[in-house]
Order: structure tokens, then C-alpha cells, then sequence
């Protein structure tokens, strides 16, 4: 096999258009992304149909921009990685497609990737030490919410995952309440930043039985009460709201994510997904004295991005030393532990 691997990333598994060339794995030479937070924004949520047009429409503009920052040629590229799920299945279906096409016109192989897995090499990426199997990887996003287990990249168990809401999405779904515009969870955070985190007495939801699940639809529902039960919340009422909400959601995650750290005697925890992205989260981690190291991913690799696909598609392809056939299908769902070489 070639030494130096261009991978092309391609990324559109919910409402960013994203393209990305990297060099063996973890040179990201550019990462383009094209979100649309302003097509959804008035919507408190992403429209499927609107985030599909908008792809077509962007995709290889951005795939021309991903090429001229890396100043590499498409027939360069040596393989194409796309994140064929989980995401919106019109959305996944224009990624993949435009993967095969590539693949078809260059004559290179193609590959596709686990956005979610994906969002965890994102952090893996952004450190150059190497990293201590087994380790605990925490994904935080606007889909999914889960605790897993790393025994290799590639080699996965899932020891934790939300019954209900993704964290992101309780974020999103408490800031419609606040009449905060979408994505909602960098506005709480805005928002909590004058607030009293004791303001109100919110809770993270357990699981009867299974103490490493989460739920957040309890939360959610606690917040809209406390919201009616005030008639003319003051600027200050919502400021608390927030604060609370948000250290109850979080707290909730760093404490779990302790226990399953000490449970299975793990020295790393690596982070993945837009709600890293959270500088009150960082801090909630930071404070916790429990000899563990943190991974989390750089700026500009925590949000929906094609470089955590291209560097994660290189691995793939190293080890497995094929690429996927052209019956590649997207898939709403991928359960995490089924996902391997
Ligand atoms: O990973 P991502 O870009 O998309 C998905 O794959 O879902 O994550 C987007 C989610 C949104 O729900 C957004 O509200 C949340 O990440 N988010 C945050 C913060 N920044 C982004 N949640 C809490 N605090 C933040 N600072
Ligand atoms: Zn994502």
C-alpha cells in the first residue's frame, strides 16, 4: 500500500455540507464546512427537505474549495470517505452519491464511515501522542448521547446510551422555550453565563437499573413547568432557567461518565460531538480530580465536519484494505458495537 494517503472526507449527514482532504489519517490539509444554520434557524429545528436542497446546492462548490485550500488535484485523491450514517436519510443519500460518482470518475476506491464513531476520532485526531487502549469515548451530540467503550478504533462496546432525548437536542428543544433561536445549545450557555445554576432544582434523569443510560426528557418537561409556573419570567428567571438547566443536563453526563470510567478502570476519556463544545462542560471536567485524562477535539472538529470522516476512512482502509461497493446504502440508524473491520 501507498505511504502517503490522501483521503477526500465527505460529510452530510444532517444540515452541514462538508468536505475535507487529509494526509494519512491525521494531517488535515483542509476542512471545509458549509452549515446551515440560517436556512433552519426560524424553524427551531432542521427541516429534512430544506437541509437536502441545500447540499446539492453547496456540495461541489465546497468540495472545489476542500480541494483548492489542500492545493491537491481530485485525481490525487487515493481514497474517498463518506459518512453513510447515522443522519437524515435524503441527506446521507446526497453524500453517498456524490462519493460514488467521485470514485467512479477517478477510478479510486470509497469507503463509508459512522458519523458518531467518526465524531470520536475527531479528538483522537487532534492529539499526536498516541492513545491508551481501552479508553472511554463520550459523544455529545445533537443525535445521540452515549457512553462506549474503545478498545481500538474500530472495536467498540456501547456501555451507555439515552433512552430519550440527545443532550444537543434537550438544548435545543429548552432554548425553543426560551424563544432562543436554533442551535440552541451555544445560546443557554450564553445565557447561564448571569445565571444561578441553584436557581432552580432540575435533575439529570436515571434509569431504573441501568445507571449508565440517560434520559433528559424529565428535564425538559421540568423546565417548561417551571417556565409556566412563572407568568412574566424576568430577565433574571431566565437566566437561572438556563444556568440550571444546563449544570443538571451536564453534571449529569460528568457523573456518569465517572462512574463508567471507574468502572471499567479506563485512564482516558475522549469526547466527541457539537456539545463538547460546551466551555461550561470543560470546566464541570476540569474540576473533577480523578486522574484521568481528557481528550477533547480541536476547534473545528467537534461541530459536523468531513475530517474526522477522511481521517477515520483512512484507518478503515488500512486495515481492511478495500473499499465499500457501490450497493453502499445510508443508514438512519448504525448501532455502534456492530461496526468493525
Ligand atoms: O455534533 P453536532 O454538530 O451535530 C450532530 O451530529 O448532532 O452537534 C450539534 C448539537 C446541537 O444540538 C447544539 O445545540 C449542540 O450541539 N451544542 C451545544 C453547544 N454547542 C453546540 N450544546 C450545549 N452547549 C454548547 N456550547
Ligand atoms: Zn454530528
Amino acid at each position: 500500500m501507498k505511504k502517503t494517503h490522501l483521503v477526500l472526507g465527505i460529510e452530510s449527514t444532517c444540515d452541514e455540507t462538508a468536505c475535507a482532504i487529509v494526509r494519512d489519517g491525521h494531517d488535515i490539509l483542509s476542512n471545509v464546512i458549509s452549515s446551515q444554520i440560517d436556512l433552519h434557524k426560524e424553524y427551531g429545528g432542521v427541516v429534512p427537505e430544506l437541509a437536502c436542497r441545500r447540499h446539492v446546492d453547496v456540495m461541489i462548490p465546497v468540495l472545489d474549495e476542500a480541494l483548492k485550500r489542500a492545493n491537491v488535484q481530485l485525481e490525487q485523491v487515493d481514497l474517498i470517505a463518506v459518512a453513510h450514517g447515522p443522519g437524515l436519510i435524503g441527506a446521507l443519500l446526497i453524500g453517498i452519491n456524490m462519493a460514488k460518482a467521485l470514485a467512479l470518475a477517478i477510478q479510486r476506491p470509497f469507503i463509508g464511515i459512522n458519523h458518531i464513531e467518526a465524531h470520536l476520532y475527531a479528538a483522537m485526531m487532534s492529539h499526536s501522542k498516541p492513545i491508551q487502549f481501552p479508553c472511554l469515548g463520550v459523544v455529545l451530540s445533537g443525535g445521540h448521547t452515549a457512553l462506549v467503550l474503545i478498545r481500538d478504533i474500530g472495536t467498540y462496546q456501547l456501555i451507555g446510551q439515552t433512552v430519550d432525548d440527545a443532550v444537543g437536542e434537550a438544548f435545543d428543544k429548552v432554548a425553543k422555550m426560551l424563544h432562543l433561536p436554533y442551535p440552541g445549545g451555544p445560546k443557554i450557555e450564553e445565557l447561564a453565563r448571569k445565571g444561578n445554576h441553584k436557581g432552580f432544582p432540575f435533575k439529570g434523569g436515571h434509569v431504573k437499573g441501568r445507571p449508565l443510560d440517560f434520559s433528559f426528557s424529565g428535564l425538559k418537561t421540568a423546565v417548561l413547568y417551571a417556565l409556566q409556573a412563572i407568568s412574566n419570567p424576568s430577565e433574571q428567571d431566565r437566566h437561572d432557567l438556563a444556568a440550571s438547566f444546563q449544570h443538571a443536563a451536564l453534571n449529569d453526563i460528568v457523573q456518569k461518565t465517572l462512574v463508567a470510567a471507574s468502572q471499567y478502570n479506563v485512564k482516558t476519556v475522549i469526547f466527541g460531538g457539537g456539545v463538547t463544545n460546551s466551555r461550561y462542560l470543560r470546566e464541570l471536567f476540569n474540576k473533577e480530580n480523578q486522574h484521568l485524562e481528557y481528550l477533547w477535539p480541536a476547534s473545528g472538529l467537534s461541530l459536523d465536519n468531513a475530517a474526522m470522516i477522511a481521517g477515520l476512512g483512512y484507518h478503515y482502509f488500512q486495515k481492511r484494505g478495500y473499499g465499500d461497493s457501490m450497493e453502499l446504502e445510508p443508514l438512519v440508524r448504525i448501532p455502534f458495537a456492530v461496526n468493525s473491520y
